[in-house]
């Protein structure tokens, strides 16, 4: 299995060798032994515990951008998604774990409809590949992320399964231009499908209200919902140093609006 390494190992630590190489090999998926984690140097890219799965809306998606007009929200966009799937702590873990396009071609009918790209000069290929090197290459340390296709195949099955269109529509929170929810309600509505394992993002419009754009959940390592209250809260604090994403924690002293989708005007969903 080293025969190919070489090749493109370039700027690879020797220690993920094993990974990168593993990539190469049509149909073998290598998952990092654990056993072999303190003897090398992968310690860095897998000890993290917690990840995020970053949800974002398109209702409200170009409000948090700057540049508001390179955002597009294509037709057939309308329901919430994903922005990620990001261990916590770690980033960037190995450029030399290509990704192709055609790693995802199995995947990309649900790709293009659950992960799409939002941003006109961003291709959706263009986002996959940002966020596997970024978050993608750390999660791989994980069998069931251990590749570009777990990875992506993994989200999709967490998008899926997390159906919070459903849950909100079940208790009654509709996007809407007129009506705006507390975020009791909000979180009352998620919480049968995720406990207390999620936190809702919000950006400010030019008319100072507050508008509900993203929503993190909580996973595991194990690929389970939730985090330890303990890496909650390295969570909150890390976010705030690193400021990630956009938006902030959504207010509790105000209520929230849960813009529609305008697929037309998306930078004006409700002017
Ligand atoms: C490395 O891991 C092995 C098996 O998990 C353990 O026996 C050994 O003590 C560890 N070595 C160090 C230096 O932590
Ligand atoms: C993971 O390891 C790095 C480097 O040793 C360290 O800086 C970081 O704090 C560790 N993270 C956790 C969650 O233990
Ligand atoms: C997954 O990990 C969490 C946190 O470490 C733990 O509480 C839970 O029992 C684990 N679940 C399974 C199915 O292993
Ligand atoms: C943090 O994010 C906010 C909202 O996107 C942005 O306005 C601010 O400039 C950022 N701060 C830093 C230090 O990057
Ligand atoms: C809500 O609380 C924040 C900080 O505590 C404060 O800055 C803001 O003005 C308050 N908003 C309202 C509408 O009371």
């Amino acid at each position: 299995m080293f025969l190919n390494s070489s090749i493109i190992m370039d700027g690879c630590k020797i220690s993920i060798i094993l990974t990168c190489s593993s990539v190469l090999l049509v149909g073998w998926v290598l998952t990092l032994d654990q056993a072999q984690d303190n003897t090398s140097d992968t310690s860095h890219s897998c000890n993290w515990t917690c990840m995020i799965l970053t949800l974002q809306w398109p209702g409200s998606f170009c409000l948090s951008l700057n540049a508001k007009n390179i955002c597009r929200i294509p037709q057939s966009i309308e329901k919430w998604t994903i922005h990620g799937l990001w261990p916590l702590h770690a980033h960037s873990c190995c450029s030399c774990w290509r990704i192709y396009h055609s790693h995802l071609q199995e995947l990309e009918p649900e790709l293009s409809q659950l992960w799409p790209s939002l941003v006109k000069t961003r291709s959706a290929f263009t986002f996959w590949k940002d966020e596997w090197y970024k978050h993608g290459t750390c999660a791989a340390c994980v069998e069931n992320l251990g590749s570009p296709p777990h990875y992506f195949r993994t989200s999709l099955k967490l998008r899926v399964l997390f159906d919070i269109d459903s849950a909100l529509t079940d208790a009654g929170v509709v996007p809407s231009c007129d009506t705006s929810y507390k975020i009791d309600d909000l979180h009352r509505a998620l919480a049968p499908l995720l406990g207390d394992s999620s936190v809702l993002q919000c950006v400010k419009d030019e008319k100072d209200r507050e508008i509900w754009v993203q929503l993190k959940i909580y996973i595991s390592k194990n690929v389970t919902l939730g985090c330890h209250k303990e890496e909650r809260k390295q969570t909150l604090t890390f976010a705030k140093a690193t400021n990630t994403s956009s938006g902030h924690p959504c207010p509790v002293n105000t209520t929230i609006y849960y813009f529609p989708i305008d697929h037309v005007h998306p930078d004006h969903p409700c002017d």
